[in-house]
């Protein structure tokens, strides 16, 4: 696979292969969500959450909605990390108001149920929306595919919904951690073949969202965060080697050396509670950095967000650095407030 110039002049691109430069691209995570009156409009026509996801027409137009309004330098798949428990075969519902709940696995008989079989079939509405989108985005912005890892993916369908500490996904992991290999490898497998076919439609950046991946004991994370990711990140260097793959092993601390050392990622995205002189030191001096800025500075506006926007610029600005926000937007963000970063940064020089 070659690279087209257009792909390796995007700023986003160019930070991803190391590069320092005069200003960070930025992008943000959950850049397309209920924050913005547009997309809930949009989503507004579709019967419910998984159905804009499985609605090509309707994925790529919100997709599209945060580059309309501002200077973004990339633009974000919009799907969600919980599109593959739904494509092996775990009734997956989106409640208003409550977020996901699946029928829980807690055992071999519940992994019987899975299916990988089905998986890309299911999946080709979000492969089609990668097309759409890779042939109507401006030159300039990079567009990123995405899955959960398989962990995360995993507290899910353990837990059958979100938990504060993910505590049914993590005894099972204790419990009967060979059986509980089963399903991480079943998830990793259907992953591999989800974000290929990413690729292959036109993703040039892939995230892996690793959001629950804190606190765990040493032996836990090597086994069901760092083993994983290293096999989904060497399954895509042989097929794709050209592709950055960022983690974002959301909560890990220290752990994220070890993550980022042995997984072979290309770049770590940082959550907000990583001091920004420790991950210059010891990360940015090893790979890409992304983050890390507080979400919740984008509900406050103001001074509180000039100065965390401009302490984050400064402290990564000597290294490869994309700008972004330590953990998604929230939906009562002002769309202002997000305009007025995005201006922040764009006007940045080093
Ligand atoms: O703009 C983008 O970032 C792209 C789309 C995207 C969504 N979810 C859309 C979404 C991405 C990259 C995700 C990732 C995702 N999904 C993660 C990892 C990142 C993170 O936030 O930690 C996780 C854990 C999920 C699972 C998930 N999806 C939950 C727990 C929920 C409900 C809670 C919530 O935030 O609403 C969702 C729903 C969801 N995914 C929405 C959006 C825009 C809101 C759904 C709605 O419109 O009602």
């Amino acid at each position: 696979l070659s690279l087209e110039p257009a792909n390796k002049d995007k700023r986003l691109m160019k930070a991803l292969r190391g590069e320092t430069l005069d200003r960070p691209p930025i992008w943000l995570m959950r850049q397309a969500g209920r924050y913005l009156p547009e997309y809930r409009q949009t989503r507004s026509k579709s019967k419910d959450f998984l159905d804009l996801c499985y609605s090509p027409e309707l994925a790529t137009e919100v997709t599209h909605q945060p580059l309309r309004r501002f200077d973004l330098d990339a633009a974000i798949l919009f799907a969600d990390i919980l599109l593959i428990p739904d494509a092996l075969g775990q009734g997956v519902v989106f409640k208003e108001g409550e977020g996901p709940v699946l029928d829980a696995i807690s055992d071999e008989a519940g992994l019987g149920k899975l299916n990988l079989d089905g998986v890309e079939k299911h999946l080709a509405p979000v492969f089609e929306t990668v097309a759409n989108l890779s042939a109507s985005l401006a030159d300039n912005v990079a567009l990123i595919g995405f899955a959960g890892s398989p962990w995360t993916v995993a507290s899910y369908m353990v837990g059958g919904r979100g938990s504060p500490d993910q505590r049914s996904v993590r005894i099972w992991a204790f419990r009967e951690p060979d059986v509980f290999a089963k399903l991480i490898d079943l998830i990793t497998e259907a992953t591999v073949v989800y974000l290929r076919r990413q690729i292959d439609a036109g993703a040039e950046v892939i995230q892996l969202f690793d959001s629950w991946a804190a606190h765990l004991p040493d032996h836990e994370f090597d086994r069901w965060v760092i083993a994983p990711t290293a096999k989904i990140v060497s399954a895509l260097r042989q097929s794709h080697p050209d592709v950055p793959v960022v983690g974002f092993p959301r909560g890990a601390g220290a752990a994220m050396m070890r993550y980022a050392a042995e997984t072979g990622i290309t770049a770590i995205s940082l959550d907000s509670g990583v001091p920004v002189a420790w991950a210059r030191e010891n990360l940015q001096a090893r790979l890409p950095v992304q983050g890390n800025l507080d979400p919740f500075t984008l509900v406050a506006g103001g001074k509180a967000l000039e100065d965390e926007a401009t302490r984050i610029l400064r402290g990564f600005g000597t290294g490869p650095h994309v700008f972004n926000l330590g953990h998604g937007i929230v939906p009562e963000t002002p769309p202002e407030h997000v305009a007025r970063l995005v201006d922040i940064v764009t006007g940045w020089k080093v």
